[in-house]
């Protein structure tokens, strides 16, 4: 197992590691990030049995054990199965949640206690600046959050526009119709009447770049992205 590094804007790490057996013959990519601030934070904890492999990318760029923060989007064993793997090799790291999200799972889970934030709260990291933005059930799980680096635009998507293969780090484009086609086939969205509208308000930050889960994270029209994503969820409830 690998773990590959790409810097997908300044300071925000796409740490990638490709599965050929998940969703074969294409093969899927599970990805973190890391958003490297004074205080840096890592955006996807991962599967347990990926930890060694993340930790040890994480270990080129910044000690795994200045790890300030680490947040994840929704339960599920990509996005929050190394929750206490990360705590333990990490022992100032504060796990950041919505009071959704602590009081379903992460308060009982975690080896210490998460540090709650508000709905759009933003949290500096030093030099770079993260707004935490509460999106029940987009893309899916009552707790989802997904959240914003501010000083270089970049809006981590979690599984939104997420596809399989394993193509570049960062392309130009289209992801809306891989996302709209994936989700089309596997179904793993909550499509909710909030979709929409949590879409629209995710494309009113106006971000520069969407960093995705799974597949290659997207520079170009990210508002477009968003706002067309919004129009096909609206249309599917229509
Ligand atoms: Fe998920
Ligand atoms: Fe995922």
């Amino acid at each position: 197992m690998e773990t590959r590094i790409a810097e997908i804007a300044d300071g925000i790490y796409r740490l990638s590691t490709f599965v050929p057996e998940v969703n074969a013959p294409a093969g899927f990519t599970f990805n973190q990030f890391l958003i490297r601030g004074e205080q840096p934070m890592l955006f996807h904890l991962g599967h347990r049995r990926m930890f060694a492999s993340i930790a040890a990318a994480i270990a080129k760029i910044v000690p795994v054990e200045t790890l300030r923060f680490i947040a994840y989007s929704h339960v599920e064993a990509d996005e929050s199965g190394a929750l206490n793997e990360w705590l333990a090799a990490a022992p100032h790291a504060e796990v950041v949640h919505t009071p959704v999200g602590c009081a379903i799972w992460l308060g009982d889970q975690a080896i210490r206690p998460p540090r709650k934030v508000a709905d759009n709260e933003a949290v500096d990291l030093g030099g770079k600046r993260v707004r935490f933005l509460a999106t029940p059930h987009l893309p899916h799980g009552w707790d989802a959050q997904l959240c914003f680096e501010e000083t270089t635009g970049t809006l981590f998507c979690s599984d939104l526009f997420g596809h399989g293969g394993d193509g570049p780090a960062l392309v130009e484009t289209d992801v809306l119709s891989l996302g709209i086609a994936s989700e089309s086939h596997s179904h793993a969205m909550s499509l909710t009447p909030t979709a929409a509208p949590t879409l629209r308000r995710l494309a009113a930050l106006q971000p520069k770049k969407l960093a995705l889960m799974h597949g290659s994270s997207y520079a170009g029209d990210a508002v477009g992205t968003l706002n067309g994503f919004a129009d096909h969820c609206a249309a599917a409830l229509a």
